[in-house]
């Protein structure tokens, strides 16, 4: 059986393209599950990529990640990164290692994006590279793999 990465995009990553342009670029979420699928398949992992606007839901697929013994879950919590405990809580609460990605480089921005609650309890952290950090992301989730 393949390995699983859950790619899970929190809120207004939907409007990807339209969204602030000068900082979060023209590719689309659509754009970057396509490019992820590509490479998930030359690499033998299986990719689904989701987004919500509600955190909740964020916490119910990170649970679920850990049911489905994924490899690793892919994150970019939006606004959550700098708010959620609850999210923080639920990467505690799983062994799945949480690749954290960002669009843009949070910490060359305002300060209240200086604070992340996920940096702490991700296996690392990928930003500012735009779309291809999600890209990176993936590599990285690779590297995870048992090697036998
Ligand atoms: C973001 C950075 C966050 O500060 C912001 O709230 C987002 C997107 C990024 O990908 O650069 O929604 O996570």
């Amino acid at each position: 059986m393949a390995d699983l990465v859950l790619v899970l995009n929190g809120p207004n990553l939907n409007l990807l393209g339209t969204r602030e342009p000068e900082i979060y670029g023209a590719t689309t979420l659509d754009d970057i599950a396509a490019m992820l699928v590509a490479k998930g398949e030359a690499l033998g992992i299986d990719i689904e990529l989701r987004q919500s606007n509600h955190e909740g839901h964020l916490v119910d697929w990170l649970h679920e990640a850990a049911r489905r013994d994924a490899l690793a879950v892919i994150l970019n919590a939006g606004a959550y990164t700098h708010t959620s405990v609850a999210l923080r809580d639920a990467i505690k609460a799983i062994t799945v290692p949480v690749i954290e990605v960002h669009l843009s480089n949070p910490h060359a921005r305002e300060s209240f994006r200086h604070r992340s609650h996920i940096a702490p309890v991700a296996r690392g952290t990928i930003a500012g590279f735009g779309a291809a950090g999600y890209a990176l992301a993936l590599d990285a989730a690779a590297g995870l793999r048992h090697k036998d």
